[in-house]
């Protein structure tokens, strides 16, 4: 990659009130460029420091980074902690009674679940594990609904030392079978039914059909916890109900120590090609960076009420509800159900009803719910709000300011938070009582984090013009392998292109003059047309800036002339076009963009959808938008596609 050129201009900046600044963990630009001077100083004492603070140990560890066999880096490696215990038990005696979980089931039903109600299920079901002789090291596959009993069954493994990997309930049954193959599982929990928007979705039966297909010989025993009144199909002798399996348990389970770099989970993230990579992550590390992350960006604080709407299912889920949280003896909305059902105030609804002060959602929802209703939040009493998130995509300026203004009366920060499901934790965000936000940046690195923008002999960019993204030393919360294939770990993340120095996050993006972040996009979406190599993610949102417009996604297609031209896929707000009106809306939006961010980034091809074609954690399937700019059949796998119909409206020419 040369340059990459940016086109996007933001100039807008927000900075914390003094209030908010006066009052948060990291008070103020000081206090954080001490922090990273710190880091700087003595990186290892840095973290040691912050592993003392913040984790309680069994025994005390006396390294902290072995990087002897690079890139297999080891932390606090001869520390032995357990993750459960720093959840649960070490908050028992302070916030026993406090609330750790309100949970919101899909048809509205609320229920608080204290500290030590939650230690005492992980502890029932954690015995209810070791009497199916499951124990450390063991893997186990958890395919469940959103609830309370996820973060159970997460804890309760974590608990006892044996690795659980988190299959999303919306995947098929050919994705569990995959993450039970390669795991070599022995034990699946699973629920018989789901709940989301009304509808129940069959999950067990799910397992079923996975454990019949190749390679799921090593499952032992299926546990299902009973959601619904529906039933389930049962095989004597393998299926066991969670409530009869922790009946007569003891409420005390002395948990497994564990060494630091013991496998806490492992989490399987599809990658552009080839099949899923299991992501496996430590104990002592993870813990680390999920803890101390969600303190500082999130400015945790007792009173708050924070809630994220991810799913377990996800990275986000895991760090940002199962353990960050936990760790910090938080107080969390977790939710069963989607945004849009009954209707699409409902988050502005729970917003209100439960006091929540923190909101974590991601740019995908935002946007949707731009589209079904942009002026509904102003119907609820939002006020309890004091700091908005967001994840998972760059959001677009537009979708900020609402996010902004509407949903957070102008009075709340917005932490762009950058990260994978690879560095476990929150690497670049804005501090949000320290630095200034700017719609459309994740910002500045956190303190320890090495972060920089490097040409493809690994040199730094100048500011403005893009690159890879790339972190320069090992942190505690990185991923430690790709599950049975370290070699694929090493090309994948530490390429010998950079001399196997750099964490490659697979990422492009620039900085601009304030060194401020600005991701542009995964590396191989990356269009270049005429000699400009341009962000897809800039062209959308240009695209999305047009007020007609709610989504967009930009792809390229060979070019004869130009290499690549720009084909967008567009969902406007009202219904989408046919005919002559779509003819005129394409020509409207192509004078749009390129009088936005000129002619060089105009689209060719405009095609209308109700949707995009979208996985079902929310991320736009490009390669499948590729093949239809391309007018090529698709032959790719479609399985993990949450509205397969959507294809043939954006195949349509105009
Ligand atoms: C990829 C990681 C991190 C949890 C959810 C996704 C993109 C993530 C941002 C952000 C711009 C972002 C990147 C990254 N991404 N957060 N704030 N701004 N892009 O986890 O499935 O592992 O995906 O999501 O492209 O590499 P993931």
């Amino acid at each position: 990659m040369s340059t990459l050129e940016s086109i996007l201009k933001e100039t807008r900046s927000f900075s914390p009130s003094d209030d908010f600044r006066q009052k948060a963990i990291v008070s103020g630009m000081e206090s954080y460029n001490t922090l990273c001077e710190q880091a700087n100083q003595d990186y290892e004492a840095f973290w040691a420091n912050l592993a003392r603070e913040l984790i309680t140990w069994h025994k005390p560890f006396s390294r902290v980074l072995d990087d002897s066999a690079a890139p297999f880096f080891k932390w606090f490696d001869d520390g032995e902690l357990n993750v459960s215990y720093n959840c649960l038990d070490r908050h028992l005696a302070q916030h026993g009674h406090s609330t750790a979980i309100i949970f919101e089931a899909d048809d509205g039903k609320v229920s608080h679940v204290s500290y030590s109600e939650l230690h005492r299920r992980v502890c029932l079901f954690a015995n209810g594990l070791k009497s199916l002789n499951i124990g450390k090291g063991d893997r186990v596959i958890i395919y469940m609904p959103m609830g309370v009993e996820a973060v159970v069954a997460m804890q309760a493994c974590a608990r006892i030392g044996a690795i659980h990997s988190v299959v999303f309930g919306g995947f098929s049954a050919g994705a569990v079978r995959d993450r039970i193959a390669d795991t070599a599982a022995r034990l699946v929990i699973t629920a018989n039914e789901g709940l989301r928007g009304g509808k129940s979705v069959p999950l067990k039966a799910t397992v079923d059909e996975a454990l019949t297909l190749e390679g799921c010989d090593t499952v032992e025993h299926v546990v299902v916890y009973q959601r619904t009144n529906g039933g389930a199909h049962w095989q004597e002798g393998r299926d066991i109900w969670w409530h009869k399996l922790i009946e007569g348990q003891s409420e005390q389970c002395e948990p497994e120590w564990m060494n630091a770099e013991d496998p806490l989970f492992i989490l399987y993230t599809s990658g552009s090609t080839g099949k899923p990579k299991g992501i496996q992550h430590s104990c002592g590390g993870y813990l680390l960076g999920a803890t101390n992350s969600f303190r500082w960006v999130f400015d945790y604080k007792p009173g708050d009420v924070y809630w994220c709407t991810a799913d377990v299912g996800w990275i986000t889920g895991h760090s940002y509800i199962c353990y960050g949280p936990l760790a910090n003896a938080a107080t969390q909305v977790i939710f069963e159900g989607i945004p849009t059902y009954p209707d699409a105030a409902r988050f502005w609804r729970m917003i209100e009803q439960h006091k929540v002060s923190i909101f974590y959602t991601a740019p995908t929802a935002i946007r949707s719910l731009i589209k079904l209703g942009a002026d509904l939040p102003k119907e609820y009493d939002l006020s309890s709000l004091r700091l908005l998130g967001t994840v998972g995509e760059p959001i677009n300026p537009e979708a900020w300011m609402w996010y902004y203004e509407t949903v957070g009366g102008s009075r709340c920060p917005i932490v762009d938070t950058w990260w994978q499901t690879e560095t476990g934790s929150i690497q670049i965000a804005p501090l949000p009582g320290a630095v200034a936000t700017k719609p459309g940046s994740c910002t500045l690195p956190l303190p320890g984090v090495i972060a920089d923008i490097v040409d493809e002999s690994g040199a730094p960019v100048e500011p403005g013009s893009g690159g890879f993204l790339v972190i320069k030393k090992p942190f505690p919360s990185l991923v430690r392998t790709i599950w049975n294939d370290p070699e694929r770990f090493k090309k994948t993340y530490f390429p010998e292109e950079f001399n196997g120095q750099y964490y490659l996050a697979g990422d492009s993006a620039h900085r601009d003059e304030n060194g401020y972040v600005w991701i542009m996009g995964r590396v191989d979406d990356v269009l270049n047309v005429s000699g400009h190599r341009l962000g897809t993610m800039e062209i959308e949102s240009a695209l999305v800036a047009n007020p007609l417009v709610a989504e967009a996604a930009v792809v390229g297609k060979p070019h004869d002339v130009k290499g690549e031209a720009v084909v967008a896929f567009v969902v406007l707000k009202g219904a989408r076009p046919t005919g002559e009106a779509a003819k005129k809306m394409a020509a409207e939006l192509k004078n749009w963009v390129a009088h936005e961010i000129g002619k060089i980034a105009q689209p060719d091809d405009i095609r209308f959808g109700e949707n995009l074609p979208k996985t079902r954690s929310g991320k736009i399937m490009r390669r499948l938008l590729r093949s239809i700019a391309k007018g090529e059949a698709i032959t790719q796998d479609t399985s993990t596609l949450e509205n397969p119909q959507i294809l043939d409206q954006l195949a349509e020419p105009l």
